[in-house]
């Protein structure tokens, strides 16, 4: 691995997560961005997950690759996936070799979602994989601030990049940015701290996911009238990784998926909200649930199909995101 990846990775403490885990996710990245530009049809498989969403053969394949490169990982004792949400144990592969400490002091669990962004796949926009990594045996009904120590997410654009965020007890939280090259996995960071920077800005940047629920909720309605008022830019391409990674790319930014009684929670706590909560953080920001306005973080997950909405970016930007929505929803209910 890049030796600079591996010395700003190494002040964890956590051998296995730095020199197994996160490498081994980082060349799973490379692998389904190969998969991705050599997949010259996107189809369906002709199978549905079990939540009833239709696979794709690029949803499949991705999927089959965070398998496999977790099955060479002795730390990962468990994983599970938007694709097959159930936490099991993880068969490791016969070449996956185990050191003592490995044995003794790392287990881990990995939530992920292998490729978010289905919808916008079949015109090549950019889509990415979603990661989270947890202490112990499962991610459920465990403090997420806590236990959830480190998220990779893989962006496929034009480039590959991943962003890392790792947040370890008794180390300093990192978020760094690493390229990925197309040729045996070359990775170089791009940006060693990726931080969220203080305002003022010239150009303020928006992305109102589920933008339809704006018809039901007059509260939305007016935060996005306000964001036109104000000259914001839009920046939004239904992709979340994307969408998100914009923000962290910028240096600031505000991403709001609401939910309404008609337009319902649809992201999953598990594999898409809690690892891109720990990046927000770890660059500085903040990641709230639009109904109550508490962390993402905060609340434990009852199951691995937990869903809600998000509203994350600049810690300014989603406070007042917060008082915009929830202090109109107070008001109607006096
Ligand atoms: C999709 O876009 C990538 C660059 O972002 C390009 O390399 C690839 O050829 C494109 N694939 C198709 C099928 O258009």
């Amino acid at each position: 691995m890049d030796r600079q990846l591996d010395q700003l990775l190494s002040s964890a403490g956590r051998p296995a997560l730095c020199q197994s885990v996160l490498p081994a996710l980082l060349g799973c990245i490379a692998d389904i961005a190969r998969t991705l530009r050599t997949s010259h049809t996107v189809a369906l498989a002709g199978t549905a997950n079990a939540f009833g969403d239709d696979q794709l053969n690029v949803d499949v394949a991705a999927e089959k690759l965070v398998r496999d490169a977790l099955a060479k990982c002795p730390a990962v004792v468990a994983a599970s996936s938007e694709e097959d949400p159930a936490e099991r144990p993880v068969r490791h592969s016969r070449d996956a070799g185990q050191t003592a400490e490995e044995a003794s002091s790392e287990q881990y669990t990995v939530a992920f979602d292998p490729l978010d962004g289905s919808s916008i796949i079949a015109p090549n926009w950019t889509v990415g994989t979603i990661v989270g990594i947890w202490d112990g045996a499962s991610a459920l009904r465990q403090p997420p601030a806590e236990r959830q120590v480190a998220a990779v997410l893989g962006v496929y654009g034009p480039r590959t990049t991943a962003i890392v965020a790792l947040r370890v007890p008794g180390a300093e939280a990192a978020c760094l940015e690493v390229g990925i090259g197309d040729q045996d996995f070359r990775f170089h960071v791009i940006r060693s701290r990726v931080r969220f920077a203080d305002p003022p800005f010239a150009t303020r940047y928006f992305a109102p996911a589920n933008l339809r629920a704006a018809a039901e909720s007059p509260s939305y309605m007016r935060l996005i009238t306000q964001y036109v008022g104000k000259k914001y830019t839009l920046r939004y391409s239904g992709g979340l990784v994307p969408d998100v990674v914009h923000a962290l790319a910028k240096g600031h930014g505000v991403y709001v998926s609401p939910v309404t009684a008609a337009s319902r929670a649809k992201l999953r706590r598990l594999y898409e909200l809690c690892p891109i909560a720990l990046v927000v953080e770890c660059a500085g920001g903040r990641a709230i649930d639009p109904v109550d306005g508490e962390e993402i973080l905060a609340r434990p997950l009852e199951g691995c199909d937990d869903r809600a909405g998000l509203v994350c970016g600049t810690t300014d930007e989603v406070d007042e995101v917060k008082r915009e929505l929830l202090g109109a929803s107070l008001e109607s209910c006096r």
